[in-house]
């Protein structure tokens, strides 16, 4: 395989995203644009990625660097078109010894399969390829002008094209590959005749043909090209993303009650015989085994579930929740920050943030963890096997031994020893007929028009 660079074009303004976000840092299934057309370059096995920003990018230069090193940002001064974008990363390119590809950074949907076949035609013919695609509504893309031989000849722009080329549905989806001492030299003869008055990177195609080179044009699906230039466009693209992670989990194995209702971020890893039930929303970094359930209307993200864990329905596990083999975690329960050991349960409405809970560990209904004092936060340690009563404040750092007993609505401020009770709360006082005694004298006052002091 020779070597493969990318240059993925991020410069574009995004005005019609109409969000103080540049459009590029806008997400699809938990990433940022950008972000998945560096992993669709890295995917690929680009050893060099270089992305091209407008001036004042600000946010997305930041990201960019973090992605790709900021060494391999490069700053397209004025947005003199798509020939001129890729040219700002010249420097950094064209003297790259194998292949590259230009990406854009707002399609975030194109499988690795479709580029691998571009590069494949680059390999065969060491000529340029494009990524085309048969378009249901062709309106303002750019039309792939085909040969007898159905090579490609030149890509027209929409609006430069004639009445028969707008009839053309193959379309350029802006994907293009070719050797990169190549491609820089053709682009730096692309010029901007044209009805925009800029420079095309798709005039390259046409410049290759008037060398005899190759040039070929590979097909994707129309979903695979999506782009997001809208507010509307990035919620579709989304739906397109979701409808695939419920395909690919089902196909995989995973049994989803209700597919439509289940979200999924990039990274969420179901295994084989997990069962996903109604509304779930998986953030980022959550990892399930098999045999776990995730039932109906629980929000998780950065949590671990080991195998046979039961969560929810209405849990809600934060980034840290390590949750063991047959764990339960039921309704209004929140966890963050806590591993939680093989066969603890924690049923009912509780907060746990920042702990570690021990194997069997019963944590009773109403249970909090009091971590924070408002400028820090602290750790609460149950053993294995411990009994937290109902509406228990565990008041952190504390720390409950082994087989420790805590007696309900306590507010532990100190560590409870293996297999101590520790009840702090007021003490049960019974009188008899106190109640009685009561109410037979407060009627009477009240019958008398004897209004207590204070009494309204
Ligand atoms: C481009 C293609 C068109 C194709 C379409 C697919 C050209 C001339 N046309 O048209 O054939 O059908 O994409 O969506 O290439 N960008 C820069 N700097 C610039 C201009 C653009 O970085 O100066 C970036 C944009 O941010 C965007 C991408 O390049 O990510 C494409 O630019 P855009 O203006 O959307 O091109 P189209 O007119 O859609
Ligand atoms: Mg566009």
């Amino acid at each position: 395989m020779k070597a493969r660079a990318a240059v993925i074009l991020a410069a574009g303004k995004g005005t019609r995203m109409r969000s103080p976000r540049p459009k590029v840092l806008h997400e699809v299934g938990g990433r940022t644009l950008l972000a998945w057309s560096v992993a669709l370059a890295t995917d690929l096995r680009c050893e060099r990625i270089v992305v091209v920003v407008g001036p004042d990018a600000g946010d997305v230069s930041t990201q960019a660097a973090r992605l790709v090193g900021a060494e391999n940002v490069v700053v397209q001064r004025e947005q003199q078109g798509t020939a001129n974008a890729v040219d700002a990363a010249r420097g950094r390119v064209a003297d790259f010894p194998g292949d590259m590809v230009v990406l854009y950074a707002d399609t975030p949907l194109i499988p690795a399969t479709a580029v691998e076949a571009a590069f494949a035609e680059v390999a065969a013919t060491r000529g340029v390829c494009v990524i085309g695609f048969e378009a249901c509504v062709p309106g303002g893309y750019g039309r792939l002008i085909l040969g007898p031989e159905g090579d490609l000849e030149r890509i027209v722009e929409a609006k430069d094209a004639t009445p028969v080329e707008l009839a053309v549905s193959f379309c350029n989806s802006g994907i293009m590959a070719g050797p990169a001492a190549l491609m820089y030299d053709l682009v730096s003869k692309v010029g901007n005749e044209n009805k925009q008055g800029e420079y095309y990177l798709t005039d390259v195609v046409a410049l290759a043909r008037g060398r005899d080179l190759a040039a070929s044009a590979t097909p994707c699906a129309e979903a695979d090209v999506q782009g997001v230039n809208s507010q509307a466009e990035l919620a579709a693209v989304e739906a397109a993303f979701q409808s695939r992670m419920r395909e690919r989990s089902m196909t995989d194995g995973v049994t989803l009650s209700a597919p439509e209702t289940v979200y999924f971020s990039w990274d969420t890893r179901l295994a084989p015989g997990v069962t996903v039930e109604q509304h779930v929303v998986f953030g980022v970094k959550v990892d399930v085994a098999a045999g776990a359930r995730i039932r109906a209307f629980s929000h998780l993200e950065g949590a671990q579930i080991a195998e046979g864990a039961i969560v929810g329905p209405y849990a809600r596990l934060r980034p840290g929740a390590v949750i063991g083999r047959d764990v339960h975690i039921g309704n209004f329960v929140e966890v963050k920050n806590v591993r939680v050991g093989e066969g603890a349960k924690a049923n009912h409405l509780s907060y746990l943030g920042d702990g570690d809970i021990g194997a069997g560990a019963n944590i009773g209904a109403g249970t909090i963890f009091c971590n924070y004092d408002g400028y820090f936060k602290y750790r609460t340690v149950i053993g294995e096997g411990a009994f937290i009563g109902s509406n228990t404040s565990l008041v952190a750092p504390v720390t409950l031994g082994p087989g420790a007993y805590i007696g309900s609505g306590s507010v532990v401020t100190k560590d409870v020893a293996a297999d101590a009770l520790g009840v702090a709360r007021g003490r049960q006082i019974d009188r008899q007929g106190w109640a009685k005694t009561f109410r037979d004298r407060q009627s009477a006052r009240k019958k008398a028009g004897d209004k207590p002091e204070g009494a309204v």
